[in-house]
């Protein structure tokens, strides 16, 4: 900071330059970390609920008491989604790490309650880094069960070997970010069940896409036996700015678990049932806000927008011989590998860089090959008529030019 301060215009000149060299957000060429609706509504509706909301804070629900209540409103309505038994609960979080390990703490606690010492988290090799972050944090031992080199869902008869008294959790996704595809939930339910374990669905990021799908779905919900707790983010597919997911569990004891009250400082009753302590109540009220705009009958539309566009990106991509999918991925998330040894998908997606386009890699570690993976957001309906060409033209460039790229998976 310099002695001398600056005027805002200024100031914000400099911001919009440096922002300015990032990518869009609202470019629709990025595929994950930010999940552009181009929707002008839901965007307007966002920005007021944060300007209103600016100021505020989430901590004492006691002094701010309407605020409190939209945000159990939240709670109730994802809930409702994905068939929470009554006497469950839950609470917002600031994104699916928070979450999960608020999930797995509450896990960890009743382990410890039972008499484990060292209690496990079991996962697959698929599941998303917040698990092992949880772990480390909490102090528990790890696991990852391997996958199915086929359908890339976690292998149910490996993740046998892997739970036994020590486990706390099992984890199961619905569905998975490296390929989009489901766990088998019901099974891993089943066999955390057998041993007294929680079993946790990762609903981060299909939580709200799952319930507005058309078709056949294998049950992934609380309303299969033996699952215990999920974690389901807004800010993702919920289509508010970050900072806001729910978190929520079947059994009534999680909230003696999962809140922390102290009441031995000069200061008063402190009560809080995550990791943060003040925070703002923009992204839950946004959360809240976008659940009124939309409707259930408008999450479901945007929804099908969404697996539309997924769907002809997929047909897209697979004209290119050698291009294949995979697993079966049920939704908006999806991935490809190349069959065809001269062709790089590192290159390809080297040479998509040069023209704007940021595709997600992945690197095959602990299951599946390394490959190219998109999460599909609303915006990018309006992108593929320019994505798809690209993306052919950077395939047979790739192949052409005999170019192998050293450049590996980066998430974050
Ligand atoms: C399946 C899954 N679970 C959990 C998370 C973690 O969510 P966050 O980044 O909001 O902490 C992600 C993030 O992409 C995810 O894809």
């Amino acid at each position: 900071m310099e002695t001398q301060g600056r005027p805002v215009d200024d100031v914000l000149a400099e911001l919009d330059l440096a922002r300015g060299k990032d990518p869009d957000p609202h470019g629709a060429h990025l595929f994950g970390l930010t999940y552009p609706t181009g929707d002008a509504e839901i965007e307007r509706l966002c920005h007021a609920v944060h300007d209103r909301m600016l100021y505020s804070n989430a901590l004492n629900p006691f002094r701010f008491p309407e605020q409190s209540r939209l945000s159990e409103e939240v709670v109730r309505a994802v809930a409702g989604l994905v068939h929470l038994p009554r006497e469950g609960g839950g609470t917002t979080t600031s994104g699916g790490t928070e979450s999960i390990l608020m999930a797995v703490l509450v896990a960890r606690q009743r382990a410890r309650a039972r008499g484990v010492e060292r209690p496990v988290v079991v996962a697959p090799a698929s599941a998303h880094p917040a698990y092992a972050k949880a772990a480390h944090f909490l102090d528990l031992d790890y696991r990852q069960a391997p996958l199915d080199p086929t359908t890339l869902a976690v292998d149910v008869g490996a993740l046998r070997g892997l739970v036994d008294e020590r486990t706390a959790l099992v984890v199961a996704s619905a569905f998975s970010y490296p390929h989009g595809v489901m766990d088998d939930v019901a099974a891993v339910a089943a066999l955390a069940a057998e041993h007294g374990a929680g079993c946790h669905v990762d609903a981060c990021v299909g939580g709200m896409v799952l319930p507005f799908l058309d078709g056949e779905l294998p049950a992934w919900d609380f309303g299969v036996p033996g699952v215990t707790s999920m974690s389901v983010d807004l800010h993702k597919y919920g289509f508010v700015p970050k900072g806001c997911s729910v978190v929520l569990h079947a059994l009534p004891d999680w909230a003696g678990h999962q809140w922390f009250v102290y009441d031995q400082w000069p200061a008063g009753l402190y009560g809080s049932p995550a990791v943060a302590g003040a925070k703002s109540a923009a992204p839950v009220l946004a959360a809240w806000a976008v659940m009124q705009h939309l409707g259930l009958d408008g999450y479901r539309r945007v929804v099908a927008g969404m697996v539309e566009a997924a769907g002809r990106i997929r047909e897209g991509f697979e004209s290119v011989d050698g291009v294949v999918v995979n697993g079966s991925p049920v939704g908006t998330v999806m991935s490809w590998r190349s069959e065809r040894p001269e062709l790089s998908l590192f290159a390809a997606a080297d040479l998509l860089e040069q023209r704007g386009w940021f595709l997600n890699r992945l690197t095959g570690t602990g299951g599946g090959e390394p490959g190219l993976h998109v999460m599909v957001s609303p915006a990018h309906e309006h992108v593929i008529d320019q994505l798809v060409p690209d993306f052919v033209d950077c395939c047979e460039d790739a192949v052409r030019a005999g170019v192998q790229s050293d450049d590996a998976g980066r998430y974050a």
